[in-house]
């Protein structure tokens, strides 16, 4: 400070230069747009202090003048110098105020949840009317004691056809031509592959279901498909004769369609199995009087069934004349359309979520 610079000058100056400075700020100026802001805010102001109320600001300046000036005119400026002191100051601790309630309101909000927002409902999955059959299915075997086996969907031909005693050239092989690879594999086209898996890992005796999916070669229509399910069953033991068969299918439909079902056994044809017989039930929606359900006839084809051949026995090792077994072969997606009263078994692979969202 020069020795000519009017002391009251000095103050009114350091005064104005703060007010200029300070007339951005909350409390001066207009309140911060955003959280960052503030915070930018809070830190300018920090620096405002140091240049305007530090040890090196002109107020800090001019205290030191109060010896100076004349002592008439000393009381005055010391309350000049004071009181300007004092609005500098005030004002620094009012708009660091004003700023810090801003921040802390801004990071409570931040961090805070509205519980008044609706929910967002969550899409829960649906299973498929296959699965959800296939389930019901291995429920009660399961508490029949059977096991549950899964098996391979690509099969060689020894499995698929000659271990169930359909030789190269045998007339079954055609209804259930299948899809081959050029490795001389082929998709499998009946469960019945299982029994001879089942038999070669487990030994006789054996007591298992097999459900999976088989292909063949047949033209999609409301009741085929080149893809299909089946489930297949098989009881190997010593003494197993065609009324265990007879009672075990008899207790299934009661089971899965209700108890006053009834069962009948047509004779058939399978190579693996002597004798075979298909199986039917009576009409779960009409009780057998005839319906559309049951196409009039009171009766529903639940699958085809019959005592293992001993070819077959022989096929996976086991001892035809210590153990004799039966088996049976069920159409999954056939039962689900027939339970869900679908028209049309190829509505089950279209994947329409309207459709299948209507199942539990
Ligand atoms: C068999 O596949 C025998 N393996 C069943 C068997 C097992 C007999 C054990 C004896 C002992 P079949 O070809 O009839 O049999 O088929 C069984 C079931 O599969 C049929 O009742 C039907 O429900 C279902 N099915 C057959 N072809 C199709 C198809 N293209 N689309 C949908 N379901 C089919």
């Amino acid at each position: 400070m020069s020795e000519d610079q009017d002391p009251k000058q000095v103050v009114e100056t350091a005064g104005a230069a703060f007010a200029q400075e300070f007339a951005r700020f909350t409390g001066g100026g207009e309140a911060p747009s955003s959280l960052k802001d503030a915070e930018a805010q809070l830190r300018e102001l920090a620096e405002l202090r140091v240049r305007h109320a530090g040890k090196k600001s002109a107020i800090a300046a001019a205290k030191k003048l109060i010896g100076r000036v004349p002592a008439e005119q000393r009381a005055s400026f010391g309350q000049l110098v004071q009181k300007t002191e004092a609005q500098i100051t005030e004002s620094l601790a009012a708009a660091e105020l004003a700023l810090k309630a801003y921040i802390e309101n801004a990071r409570t909000a931040r961090e805070s949840l509205d519980v008044t927002i609706p929910g967002r409902r969550l899409q829960t999955g649906r299973l498929h009317p296959i699965t959800l059959m296939r389930q019901r299915i291995e429920d009660i075997f399961v508490s029949l004691g059977y096991a549950v086996e899964d098996d391979r969907e690509i099969e060689t031909d020894f499995y698929n056809f000659a271990a169930l005693n359909i030789p190269e050239g045998h007339p079954a092989r055609d209804p259930q031509d299948t899809f081959y690879t050029t490795e001389g594999f082929a998709l499998r086209s009946q469960t019945s592959t299982v029994q001879i898996h089942a038999m070669q890992r487990r030994g006789a005796p054996v007591r298992m279901i097999a459900p999976g999916r088989v292909f063949r070669r047949d033209t999609p229509d409301p009741t085929h498909n080149p893809m299909f399910y089946q489930v297949e069953g098989l009881c190997v033991d010593r003494g197993i004769t065609m009324a265990h068969l007879k009672g075990t299918l008899a207790e299934f439909a009661h089971r899965l369609f209700g108890p006053e079902t009834r069962t009948r056994f047509r004779p058939s044809y399978f190579p693996f199995t002597e004798p075979s017989a298909e199986v039917d039930y009576s009409c779960f929606n009409c009780g057998g009087e005839g319906c559309r359900i049951c196409k009039w006839s009171g009766w529903i084809e639940l699958g085809g069934s019959g005592m293992v051949h001993p070819n077959v026995l022989r096929a996976a090792n086991v001892d035809p004349e210590e153990f004799t077994g039966f088996a049976f072969g069920l159409g999954i997606d056939r039962t689900c359309a027939l339970i869900y009263e679908l028209d049309d078994i190829r509505l089950l692979f279209e994947n329409d979520v309207r459709f299948l969202e209507q199942f539990r």
